[in-house]
């Protein structure tokens, strides 16, 4: 989250002295008027606000029909999130290598496609937009659904258009880490009118079949799902956020670009699309894991290695197989995933670890100064030389 104030502050008070918190119609709508908003900004049909950005993988998946039997690509670099939301409809995640971009190797994710391969998420991590086109072609050919992870990419875009409107569902993720934040929330976004039902039915599963008219004119009857209904105070701070979000890329886009030209001759990692990158971070690519950590170390910056629960080897349950809490529900265990690819081993995506150890991103503020993006320049000159 990098910008909140005033117009956040008198937004909660105003839903506070109402006293009517409820999404379901509520008198001042800020969920309503959130959706609309999210529709009308991603050019989708259909907005659902979640109460986290897991809330919405999962509940897109519902929507895909994903359960038992099939498995999901997800790349070997994303938040374990993204994993989890696959074991949490009861599939299998098959983990594929990442590319010198640091999304979805669209080659390996081919590979990895089996006769049990129903959804692929491409994860747009830190803002750096992964190849739509090449993604969207494979899974078409194979008749996969695509679900683009954009939780870490509000306002970032492929071939000019907005991350998370692009597959046949998005995700995105309002949590306290992300561009812009509400604390805990998420929303997701489709075309397709079958998805949205389920996925609405699945994510407000009791007061959806119960409170106003939510379900009116759908086709899809009810069922028991879960509860990641959004409220009237989170949608009322995510109404100002979004108004913001144009301004806070922007920012973010300039700062990086004038770094970027004051450092010349770096090496970093090529971009699927480097006017859509939303600017967040540069990621600086090295020859050796060894200059890379030594880069992390002086800088304090992230090297992609080590950052804990992001890539694959780090994810613990998943790859220790504890799917669910009762073990007739962990999907590892059922009898209809049996065949399915989850051989999992630390060393599995040899690409991506390489990748990884080569990798350090550095953070960008949109708030720099230009006497303070000049001051960064040089001090990373300065380490780059030593
Ligand atoms: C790539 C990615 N996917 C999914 C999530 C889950 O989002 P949330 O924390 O809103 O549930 C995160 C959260 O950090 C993330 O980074």
């Amino acid at each position: 989250m990098y910008r909140i104030g005033q117009e956040e502050i008198d937004a909660v008070k105003t839903v506070i002295e109402t006293k009517d918190f409820f999404k379901v119609n509520g008198s001042l709508q800020s969920c309503y008027k959130l959706e609309e908003a999210l529709k009308n900004r991603f050019g989708v049909n259909h907005a659902s606000f979640v109460t986290s950005g897991f809330g919405a993988l999962v509940s897109a998946l519902i929507g895909f029909g994903i359960g038992p039997g099939d498995e999901v690509i997800v790349p070997a670099y994303t938040y374990i999130a993204t994993a989890m939301a696959v074991v949490n409809v009861g599939a299998i995640p098959v983990i594929a290598e990442i590319d010198e971009t640091l999304g979805l190797d669209p080659d390996d994710f081919e590979k990895k496609i089996s006769k049990y391969t129903k959804a692929v998420i491409p994860v747009h991590m830190q803002g750096m937009p992964c190849n739509m086109d090449r993604i969207c072609e494979i899974a078409a050919k194979h008749g996969i659904k695509v679900l683009e992870d954009a939780c870490q990419a509000n306002g970032a875009s492929f071939g000019g258009k907005l991350l998370g409107s692009i597959g046949d569902a998005g995700a995105l993720s309002f949590n306290f880490f992300k561009i812009i934040s509400c604390g805990e929330g998420g929303a997701l976004l489709t075309k397709d009118s079958s998805i949205y039902e389920k996925a609405c039915i699945y994510q407000d599963s009791s007061a959806i079949a119960y409170f106003g008219d939510q379900m009116n004119g759908f086709s899809q009857l009810s069922f028991c799902g879960n509860e990641y209904r959004g409220n009237e105070i989170l949608a009322a701070i995510m109404c100002c956020q979004l108004e913001k979000l144009d301004s806070i890329v922007a920012d973010l886009r300039r700062n990086k670009a004038k770094l970027l030209s004051l450092l010349g001759d770096v090496c970093v990692a090529p971009s699927n699309d480097s006017d859509g990158d939303c600017g967040i971070q540069i990621p600086f690519r090295f020859d050796t894991y060894e200059k890379a950590k030594a880069f992390s170390e002086k800088t304090g910056q992230m090297l992609l290695y080590n950052c804990g629960k992001h890539v694959y080897y780090d994810w613990a349950p998943i790859m220790e197989k504890r799917g669910a809490a009762h073990e007739l529900m962990n999907p590892y265990n059922m009898p209809a995933n049996k065949d399915l690819n989850h051989n999992y081993s630390p060393d599995m995506c040899p690409k991506s670890l390489d990748l990884l150890k080569r990798t350090v991103t550095y953070g960008i503020s949109p708030d720099w100064t230009d006497e303070e993006i000049e001051a960064t320049a040089e001090k990373i000159k300065s380490i780059l030389n030593s």
